[in-house]
């Protein structure tokens, strides 16, 4: 799907990669940016600066997303391109609360479906439209330092192949975005684990960028590292191999903690 004249809501667009992939969207001349946030004052810095229009909407209520859908072709007409981008990670393993898994689950699991429940019968209507999620390669591979981060985003993967091979066909593009490190706020700088995902980072905008290069040439799959397409490939070649790989990264990584924890 080309960019130009398009009406385009992003949520999550206050920070981070959401608001490089507004940015992005305006400059390539769609014709409207919705930016949406949890953030009002975000949302609304973002919309002035590219000319876009502000939302708040917490992605983890479906009421506010069919506010957000609703209200947005009610005003523009249309949608034509939805990136479900607002995301939450938070550390740890078993140990994680109950309510952590569940405010995981539906910040970037739910959120995705109750944008498609909300956008796909227009989309349908309209025989176009162009949902992107953007999930991570912790979807693909794993997150150390977060099994409900990791479990989250293989869903969030899952929920994208599953809209991609159930629309494809009916007009509806889906892509899905695996960075690894981005250089955001979601980053802990002081976690050996994020620290070895910050070394090889990349930047928001090279991730805004990857994305309308993906919209553009109607792809599925869009990743920012490329080296996630080998590490991923290594995982279903030899899923044992894999698995004692990323066992041995994890005690390198962990001495790393134990050792910045006693300095
Ligand atoms: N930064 C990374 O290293 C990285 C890597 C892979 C994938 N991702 C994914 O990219 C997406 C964006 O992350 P980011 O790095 O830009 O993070 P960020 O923290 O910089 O920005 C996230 C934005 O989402 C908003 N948000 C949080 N909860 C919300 C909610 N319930 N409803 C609506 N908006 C909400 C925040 O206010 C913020 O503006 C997430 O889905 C994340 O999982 C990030």
């Amino acid at each position: 799907m080309q960019i130009e004249e398009k009406v385009v809501v992003v949520t999550g667009g206050g920070h981070g990669i959401g608001a490089a992939m507004c940015r992005q969207f305006a400059a390539e001349g769609a014709d409207r940016v919705i930016v949406s946030d949890i953030n009002e004052d975000a949302a609304a810095a973002v919309a002035e600066e590219i000319g876009g229009i502000a939302n708040t909407c917490d992605v983890s209520s479906e009421r506010d997303v069919q506010a957000l859908v609703q209200q947005t072709i009610q005003q523009c007409g249309r949608i034509d391109i939805l990136c479900s981008n607002a995301g939450i990670t938070t550390k740890g393993g078993i140990e994680t609360p109950d309510d952590d898994w569940q405010w995981l689950w539906d910040v970037n699991v739910m959120s995705r479906v109750y944008a498609a429940r909300a956008v796909i019968p227009h989309m349908l209507n309209r025989g176009s439209g162009c949902i992107v999620h953007t999930a991570s390669g912790a979807g693909l591979l794993t997150e150390i330092g977060s099994a409900a981060y990791s479990v989250t985003k293989h869903a969030d993967v899952a929920f994208a192949e599953w809209l991609a091979v159930r629309y494809g066909r009916e007009g509806i593009e889906v892509s899905c975005v695996c960075p690894l490190g981005v250089a955001t706020d979601f980053l802990d700088h002081d976690d050996p684990i994020h620290q070895f995902l910050h070394a090889t980072s990349v930047l928001p905008e090279d991730v805004a960028h990857c994305v309308i290069d993906g919209i553009r040439g109607q792809r599925f799959m869009i990743l920012p590292h490329p080296e996630v397409e080998e590490f991923f490939a290594w995982k279903t070649q030899d899923y044992d191999k894999w698995i004692s790989g990323m066992q041995r990264m994890r005690q390198k990584l962990t001495r790393a903690k134990k050792k910045k924890k006693a300095a």
